[in-house]
């Protein structure tokens, strides 16, 4: 399964961006993130033009939970993407990267006082209010700075996808938005209309993630369009925007098949339209917020060969140099991932071998890979680890957090610098009393 710009080039190494990933393991160490900058630029363009060609007011958001570094913003800015942030932190790395805060939307499912001032001073573009006693804390925060706000209201649709059940999130019993059933969405929204410094522009949804069937999708574009006529019915206002939220899935491994963004495009604008039609609504401007399907097949992971261990008659565990730290996911989801012996790209994968990690867990990355012969020394290329890795990644164990490369036309540039053992310790503070050279410690015993 090659992705994006990858290749076997003639020394039979993969290459992603015309760099030898072999060669990049080498220049930069392993662990190593690497990002496919012309394959990440080319979904983004991919996404917009799906839309725009097909509806005539579109905004296209990245998700930047999924992957998140100052550069990676500069390119959603560059791509003409507005960008969704879920926290202060996030927030703050698009402004400092230089994206205009009118082209952020804040999420949140418990945003914190400090977190809506912040967004309000900066004054970013909408805020997507999650829960009952946010409309009054962000109408004061508004009061207090002496403005209005543009905010959407976080709808649970009621539908359920189908993917991990952590990664749920339009069900009825989800944590995020209000249920329409029941009439806590509506509610919500009578108390935005009534807050006289927040103006309603719409509604949201996010039904899920990793998302490979569309049938959620147009179940959901259906019922938010319902949702809006009952909201002009009963309200008697208008949703002029109607976001809903990310979702599509990617290729993890061969089989899986996710919609092309045509296809999904397609069908989100096609039942968005149907409906709209149905109860005679004019178009809502519609937003899209994708982070899996945007970043998630342009991003892979090195790794160097450790230990190679043979259990006799059972399984052949690969060590690699990093694991659940870098890449938490198999352990959190189950997700599953395709690899390539990054320096044997072209030898035929004759065996099965578990991949797993260095630290103190039974971490699988991958069980039964396809696989030529590994020995200790050679370079795994994990693929599709865009989306969800770098941004969960953790010390765990005490381990660096890997560099992130970007890649683009035989070039390669450090875009998030390796952590250093240094890093580890930068925060770490030791009382006085704890000091190793505290004196008259022998005679407190
Ligand atoms: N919009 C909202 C409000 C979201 O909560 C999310 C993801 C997205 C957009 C982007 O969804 P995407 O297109 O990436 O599926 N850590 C999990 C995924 C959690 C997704 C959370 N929300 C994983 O590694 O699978």
């Amino acid at each position: 399964m090659l992705l994006g710009t990858q290749r076997i080039n003639g020394n039979g190494a993969l290459e992603i961006g015309g760099c030898d990933t072999v060669d990049l393991a080498r220049e930069f160490g392993t662990p190593l993130y690497v990002l496919d900058e012309d394959y990440f630029r080319e979904t983004c363009r991919k996404y917009r033009a799906a839309f725009e060609s097909r509806y005539p007011k579109v905004e296209v958001s990245f998700s930047g939970k999924a992957f998140m570094t100052a550069a990676v913003c500069r390119i959603v800015d560059e791509e003409g993407l507005a960008l969704d942030v879920s926290s202060e932190g996030e927030l703050h790395t698009g402004l400092r990267a230089g994206l205009p805060a009118s082209r952020i939307l804040l999420h949140g499912s418990n945003k914190s006082p400090e977190e809506l001032a912040t967004a309000v001073e900066a004054g970013v573009g909408r805020v997507a209010i999650d829960n009952l006693p946010e409309v009054e804390r962000l109408q004061q925060v508004a009061v207090e700075k002496g403005v209005s706000v543009d905010v959407l209201v976080r709808v649970a649709p009621g539908v359920q996808a189908d993917t991990h059940t952590h990664i749920q999130t339009g069900k009825v019993a989800t944590k995020f938005g209000l249920a329409i059933v029941g009439g806590a969405a509506k509610e919500c929204v009578g108390e935005v209309l009534n807050a006289a410094n927040l103006n309603f522009r719409g509604i949201h949804c996010h039904i899920g993630s990793q998302i490979l069937d569309v049938a959620p999708f147009r179940e959901a574009a259906d019922m938010m369009v319902d949702f809006a006529a009952e909201l002009r019915d009963e309200l008697g206002c208008v949703v002029e925007e109607l976001d809903l939220g990310g979702g599509l899935g990617v290729h993890y491994v061969p089989g899986d098949e996710p919609p092309s963004v045509d296809e999904y495009a397609e069908l989100v604008t096609g039942s968005v339209r149907a409906r709209c039609e149905k109860h005679g609504l004019p178009l809502p401007r519609l937003l899209q917020e994708p982070g899996r399907s945007l970043v998630g097949e342009a991003g892979t992971t090195l790794y160097t060969v450790g230990v190679v261990k043979e259990i006799p008659g059972v399984c052949t565990y690969v060590s690699v140099d990093g694991g659940m730290s870098d890449n938490p996911r198999p352990a959190l989801y189950d997700a599953r991932y395709d690899a390539v012996v990054a320096n044997k790209a072209r030898e035929p994968r004759s065996t099965k071998v578990t991949v797993s990690g260095k630290h103190c867990e039974t971490d699988t990355l991958i069980a039964d890979l396809d696989a030529p012969e590994i020995a200790p020394g050679d370079i795994l290329a994990v693929q599709t680890t865009g989306a969800y890795n770098y941004s969960m990644a953790s010390n765990y164990n005490r381990l660096p957090r890997p560099a992130v490369v970007i890649v683009s036309r035989s070039r390669a540039e450090v875009i998030v610098e390796r952590e250093t053992l240094d890093d580890l310790l930068r925060l770490d503070r030791i009382p006085d009393r704890l000091q190793s050279n505290r004196p008259g410690r022998d005679a407190a015993g």
